[in-house]
């Protein structure tokens, strides 16, 4: 049985809101399309987002930010009839592991990745909470939970994945053989750069096109992108390389015998940015449409969201309860307790028995 078993992958995300181009691009349209080969699991990691955003406010939004990804996620293709979508502060388990794990992990080891630094900066805080700083701890705990072999991650995550292989390998060491050494797969695509030109996409630096954008929105975002900041006019030529326009026109045209002509005509200062544009908000529009239509079918379908996310955890769970037995009995930890709670009992039985 176990060597006709798919492999499995374990990835996912912080449940920050609606998900947008980059992330299609760096993160959701590989997934689709690991789906058949691997068993996937997909984290919806909201306890993460308590380490930089434990306030009660940022929790109440959770529930409405996990709604609108699983609905993208939906969208894009991603099925939950082949793959486990499943919410991490319903898995109890995660905290345990996690737990075991903080005691195969030095502080210093920590503080060398880099990540954890760039997070605290971003969210402005001037020393390191605990739960930050072992941030990528219960990272290695969702990884390791069911077991995974493969975790698709972006470039910032590698770190992350890298210190989990740490982990595997010296529980395994320590212990016994319980957990895969998982393999990183680092999106090939990298980030998608901002609608302004900025190394990434994302929602908080306002330069970001929504898988749920509407046609107009889409129009109005691309008709404000930045382009080739020397070329004044149309007659002057421009460059194409590093051209936010034309690597959004790499990804999103299909049509490539026009994407070639709109670069030909730009290097040569015969097109205008508005003609450019006008093609990229089309070929966006064309590309969100089939997204947008699934996105809007699956919102109306009341309770669906709901339903995925609650069976893919009950799923996760009884996973999750197998691997932590097994790492306990490993340790030799679930002995101490068995050996106690059989004696006693055994003891309470007999006094029952003998008044
Ligand atoms: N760290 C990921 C992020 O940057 C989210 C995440 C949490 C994750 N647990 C994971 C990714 C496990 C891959 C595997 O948002």
């Amino acid at each position: 049985m176990e060597t006709t078993a798919k492999k499995r992958i374990l990835t996912g995300d912080r449940p920050t809101g609606r998900l947008h181009l980059g992330h299609y691009v760096g993160s959701i349209s590989n997934r689709v399309r690991l789906q058949d080969e691997y068993e996937c699991f997909f984290i919806i990691a909201d306890l993460h987002t308590l380490t930089t955003k434990p306030e009660k406010e940022h929790i109440a939004e959770l529930t409405e930010n996990v709604r609108q990804m699983v609905l993208d996620y939906l969208a894009c293709g991603i099925d939950p009839a082949k793959s486990t979508i499943y919410l991490q502060s319903a898995v109890p388990e995660v905290t345990e592991l996690n737990l075991f794990f903080n005691d195969l992990v030095t502080v210093p080891r920590l503080q060398r990745i880099p990540s954890i630094k760039d997070m605290a900066k971003n969210a402005n805080l001037s020393e390191l909470p605990m739960g930050l700083l072992a941030y990528p701890v219960l990272q290695a705990a969702d990884i390791l939970l069911p077991r995974s072999h493969l975790v698709p991650v972006g470039k910032d995550n590698e770190s992350h994945v890298e210190l989990t292989r740490e982990i595997a390998k010296r529980f395994n060491y320590m212990y016994e053989e319980i957990f895969p050494v998982p393999d990183v797969m680092v999106s090939d695509f990298g980030s998608l750069v901002g609608t302004d030109g900025q190394a990434k996409m994302s929602k908080s630096l306002n330069n970001a096109i929504f898988l749920s954008d509407d046609e107009k929105s889409v129009i109005k975002r691309v008709n404000g992108m930045f382009t080739d900041p020397n070329r004044t006019s149309a007659d002057v030529p421009g460059k194409v390389e590093g051209n936010p326009v034309f690597i959004y026109h790499d990804a999103f045209n299909p049509d490539k015998e026009e994407v070639e002509d709109l670069k030909s005509r730009y290097r040569a200062g015969t097109v205008g940015d508005v003609e450019v544009k006008q093609k990229l908000a089309k070929a966006i529009n064309n590309f969100l449409d089939p997204i947008r239509e699934r996105r809007a079918k699956y919102e109306s379908i009341n309770g669906l969201v709901d339903e995925v996310i609650y069976e893919g955890t009950l799923r996760m769970r009884e996973e999750a309860r197998q691997t932590l037995n097994a790492a306990k009995k490993a340790m030799g930890l679930s002995s101490v307790w068995n050996r106690i709670s059989r004696k006693a009992e055994d003891v309470r039985k007999k006094r029952e028995k003998d008044t």
